[in-house]
């Protein structure tokens, strides 16, 4: 049987590349979105993959929302917390909705998608749990301390419920994508996006597919050993 693997925000950007990439390998996949209804139609469309719309930032939604993809698709054994969202601004102008809109998403949805799944990983002694970090939690970033704060809180994350996964055959590791080609990043203004890409060693921004064969190992049986880890890819940008 085809393992099943659920990603979140997984319709659009690096996530719709780790869904179709995880698909290709042989995995039941279903995506999440929380907002863009015609990019989610398009997506199903274009991959066959089913997307379910609900916020990660609500925990009662996400209850429901995985019951709905586990009566569809069954017990979900690899869970890519990959939504995330963008309010930057520099923190004298930050406003306290811009701060908890990022915490909420990026920093709580992993909780709130993590925690209602937890029970069934350790009954069935397997689960892979891969959240996607940045590059901007692990070095900060002008203009995103409501973003970094929360990449932040996902490596400690991580690392804590790596500990408590290890004897029941649950794996938990976190990946911190550099700069990305997708929208998040080309909403960045062009002059700073360029001086950005010009502090790239490898003088490119990633593709998403770069980071999706990393969820690919990550997820694979071949990375068994591999708990509470946290994976850099980002061309060379920052090295931990
Ligand atoms: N370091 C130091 N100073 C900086 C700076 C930096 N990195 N970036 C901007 N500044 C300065 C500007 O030069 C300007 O200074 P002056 O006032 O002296 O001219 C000031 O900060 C910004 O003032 P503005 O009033 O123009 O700022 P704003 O309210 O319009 O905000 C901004 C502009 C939000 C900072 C915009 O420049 C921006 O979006 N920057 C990019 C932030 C970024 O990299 N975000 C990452 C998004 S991608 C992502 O998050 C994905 C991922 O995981 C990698």
């Amino acid at each position: 049987m085809a393992r099943v693997a659920l990603v979140t925000g997984g319709s659009r950007g690096i996530g719709a590349a780790i869904a179709k990439h995880l698909k290709a390998e042989g995995y039941s996949v279903a995506a999440s979105f929380a907002g863009n209804e015609e990019a989610a139609a398009a997506f199903t469309e274009e991959t066959g993959i089913p997307a379910y719309k609900w916020s990660v930032a609500d925990y009662d939604e996400c209850v429901e929302g995985i019951a709905k993809v586990e009566a569809d698709l069954g017990p979900i054994e690899v869970l890519v917390n990959n939504a995330g969202i963008t309010r930057d601004a520099p923190f004298h102008k930050m406003t306290r909705e811009q701060w908890s809109e990022v915490m909420d998403t990026n920093l709580s949805g992993v909780f709130n998608m993590t925690h209602p799944l937890w029970n069934g990983m350790r009954e069935r002694k397997f689960g892979r749990i891969i959240n996607i970090s940045s590059i901007n939690g692990q070095k900060g970033q002008f203009a995103q301390a409501n973003y970094s704060a929360a990449k932040a809180g996902d490596i400690g994350f991580t690392k804590a419920l790596a500990q408590e996964g290890a004897r029941a055959g649950i794996t938990v590791n976190v990946i911190c994508p550099g700069y990305v080609a997708t929208d998040m990043v080309m909403a960045v203004p062009e002059k700073v996006r360029d001086s950005i890409i010009a502090t790239i060693p490898v003088g490119r921004l990633g593709e998403p597919e770069d980071i999706a064969r990393c969820v690919a190992f990550l997820a694979s049986d071949d990375a068994g050993f591999v708990t509470g880890s946290t994976l850099t890819a980002n061309g060379g940008q920052y090295m931990t």
